[in-house]
């Protein structure tokens, strides 16, 4: 897997990028546009500036693995990949389209294909890529260089062969620590999480308590790192509204329906703190 590449440079795409170029990988990243890459590899850099400011990674070794990645707009750079893992918006559309086109793509008919999305089905991008049983769902948590965990997800048309290989991936070469989940909507972790989040913000949307105390309520009382609002900003409420719209597209559980409130601020551009603004204000995007 020594040559990687990844699509969308955004909160999940750039940190998978950096988890890839810190392992030593050489990465291309895509971006929708050359502006697009620009910003792309920019919140790479400041993530790597950010861990060299806390000791946790040399100037030298900064630079070194600026070298080891490439940022571009053209998915034709992922040709000569042996693993493209696609963190794109979360959008079927848009992965079904990148699967087709990727799956012709790409050169080695032993490279493997990964999403990282949340909830859309792996089978789905397995059957339009032409390559299904060496296209697998890899789901990293955010920020993607900090947590530990990843997901791995076999499709029912995935190879064993290529979950094999990812798992010896991910454990060895980015020192993460997989659990396996179905092809389900939500996986494992988001499954249990994203009611727990829709609930936090339906409670908001009710007017029980503000959004600083339902966050305190979750912090204080329950020893969480951080309340469901301020974590909602977190992922992009973007986000979090399309993996409960695939659950409740999946379950039919009115506890994965997005409320009004999240649709509208997501049409009003309140992404979360990716956008400067969500249930809270924020300085540094
Ligand atoms: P984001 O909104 O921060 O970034 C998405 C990026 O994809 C944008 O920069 C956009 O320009 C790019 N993009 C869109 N269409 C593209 C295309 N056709 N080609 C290349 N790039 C394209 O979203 P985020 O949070 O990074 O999510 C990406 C994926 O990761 C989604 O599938 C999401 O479900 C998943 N995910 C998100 C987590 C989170 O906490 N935000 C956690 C784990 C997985």
């Amino acid at each position: 897997m020594e040559r990687i590449g990844v699509i969308g440079g955004g909160l999940m795409g750039s940190g998978i990028v950096e988890v890839a170029a810190r392992a030593g990988l050489d990465v291309v990243g895509v971006e929708v546009s050359a502006d697009a890459a620009k910003a792309a590899e920019a919140r790479v850099e400041a993530s790597l500036r950010r861990a060299e400011s806390r000791g946790k990674i040399a100037a030298d070794e900064v630079a070194a693995v600026l070298d080891r990645i490439r940022f571009v707009d053209d998915l034709e750079a992922l040709a000569d990949r042996r693993l493209v893992v696609e963190a794109a918006t979360e959008d079927e559309c848009t992965k079904l389209d990148l699967f087709r086109r990727v799956g012709q793509i790409l050169t080695d008919d032993d490279a493997i294909l990964a999403s990282n999305t949340s909830s859309i089905p792996i089978v789905k991008l397995g059957a339009v890529s032409g390559r299904a049983d060496h296209v697998m769902g890899v789901h990293f948590f955010n920020p993607a260089p900090v947590m530990k965990l990843v997901e791995l997800i076999p499709s029912l048309t995935t190879a064993s062969a290529t979950m094999d290989r990812m798992r010896s991936f991910v454990t060895d070469e980015l020192g993460k620590e997989p659990i396996e989940a179905t092809d389900r909507a939500g996986f494992v972790v988001n499954s249990l999480l994203v009611p727990y989040l829709l609930s936090a913000i339906r409670m908001y949307e009710a007017g029980y308590a503000s959004a600083a105390d339902i966050d305190r309520g979750m912090v204080l009382g329950c020893g969480h790192p951080m309340g469901p609002l301020a974590l909602s900003d977190l992922i992009g409420l973007d986000t979090v509204r399309a993996i409960g719209i695939s659950m409740y597209e999946e379950f039919k559980e009115p506890l994965y329906s997005p409320p009004p409130i999240l649709d509208r601020m997501v049409e009003a551009g309140l992404l979360g703190k990716k956008a400067g603004h969500g249930f809270y204000p924020y300085q540094e995007k």
